[in-house]
């Protein structure tokens, strides 16, 4: 099994363990194209996936035998994808050395980059880029993934006991890059670095990625994500979890244009409950864009030459709250949009196409996945 393995593998199914869902896509090469031929889904118990973890095994394995079963799928090779605080990805500059040597090295060093202690975890790493240093020295930079062995082993052992196989695990930020932005060959103007920060917000995690040309440059996780927002409604509004999210996605977020604010403003009891859970996920909102300034601020520190980040695109169910695009411009004073991860894919004629686009922006992951078959 290559854990982390950065190369081409053979496999083309990509499951995204979630926290309320499993997605799973199965992506076959058609006149060259990848093309989606099998996707299905699935609903797990609340608490067998938490904050991007498998804390219940035995739950996780049951839920993807069903899923195997429901979409009458055969193949039992994966790539799955990890996201959670127990996974983090550094760029690091090290001076030039061959292949062989820089293994050692990073073994040796990478305590210095990294929070979790690395008898306990698992490091793969890719030379991303070379360049010329202080006093002329010939430098590289290499991208260090670092991943606690029990949280790789839990979901290794229960895609196993639903008789698959983790053949591949990788960064699911690094799927999104893969599902929502085209081969880095859009080349910025000459002197200016374009910084792209990919968001995917799902239930239980959101993913923060900001890529230039193509290269993570910054990843962070966080768990400010979709239930964090039910979760202000339940408890400002005291109604249920399931009422809260019913009503989070009635509601939305309020529209930011007088005009439309003005067509709401019949007081009945409902028009009263809307408005109520507008302004409670309206201050969520105000956290959210505090902890993705923070994390732009941090990388932007870590940049000079880097000016800002121009662009935003959003995935994940949560992305879907409904003027959620023009309060994160507003906030973060950068151009906000959806992702399109169908746009990477043919679909085979077998699936429907309606009811995937209905769920598009939480295809990001899996999609994304199964794409590293085909990349490069
Ligand atoms: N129309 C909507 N408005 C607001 N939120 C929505 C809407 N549709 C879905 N969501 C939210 O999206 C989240 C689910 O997103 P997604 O399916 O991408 O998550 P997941 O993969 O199960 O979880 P995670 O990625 O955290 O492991 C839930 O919090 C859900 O409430
Ligand atoms: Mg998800």
């Amino acid at each position: 099994m290559g854990i982390f393995s950065f190369g081409k593998g053979l496999v083309s199914i990509g499951l995204d363990i979630g926290t309320n869902t499993f997605r799973v896509a199965q992506l076959k090469s058609v006149s060259g194209s990848p093309t989606l031929v099998n996707y299905g889904s699935i609903k797990i118990p609340v608490g067998a996936v938490v904050e991007g973890e498998v804390l219940d095994v035995e739950a996780v394995s049951r839920s993807l035998a069903d899923l195997w079963k429901k979409i009458g799928l055969r193949n039992k090779g994966v790539i799955i994808g990890v996201a959670n605080q127990k996974v983090v990805v550094r760029l690091v500059e090290l001076p030039y050395m061959e292949k062989d040597e820089l293994k050692g090295a990073i073994q040796y060093q990478a305590q210095d980059y990294i929070p979790i202690p690395v008898e306990e975890a698992i490091l793969d790493f890719q030379v991303v880029g070379e360049f010329v240093g202080e006093n002329e020295a010939r430098m590289m930079e290499v991208l260090l993934v670092a991943a606690q062995k029990d949280m790789i082993q839990n979901n290794v052992i229960a895609v196993e006991n639903a008789g698959l196989k983790a053949e591949v695990i990788d960064v699911s930020s690094f799927a999104v890059i893969r599902s929502l932005l085209e081969a880095p060959s859009v080349v910025p103007a000459e002197g200016e670095e374009e910084a792209i920060a990919l968001i995917n917000i799902g239930a239980g995690i959101t993913n923060i990625v900001v890529v230039e040309k193509g290269i993570p440059r910054f990843t962070r996780v966080t768990s400010l994500a979709g239930n964090t927002f039910t979760r202000a409604l339940e408890e400002s509004l005291s109604i249920s979890f399931d009422e809260a999210e019913e009503l989070k996605v009635t509601a939305g977020l309020s529209s930011l244009q007088e005009k439309d604010k003005k067509r709401g403003k019949k007081s009945t009891k409902q028009a009263e409950r809307i408005k109520a859970a507008q302004e409670t996920l309206g201050s969520e909102v105000g956290k959210f864009v505090a902890e993705i300034r923070r994390s732009f601020d941090y990388y932007l520190s870590q940049r000079s030459q880097v000016k800002g980040i121009r662009r935003v695109i959003l995935s994940g169910g949560g992305a879907r709250m409904s003027n959620l695009t023009s309060h994160l411009e507003s906030g973060l004073q950068t151009t906000v949009e959806l992702g399109h991860p169908l746009q990477k894919v043919q679909v085979a004629p077998g699936l429907s196409r309606e009811e995937l686009e209905q769920e598009e922006l939480s295809l990001a992951i899996c999609i994304g996945l199964a794409l590293r078959r085909f990349e490069e």
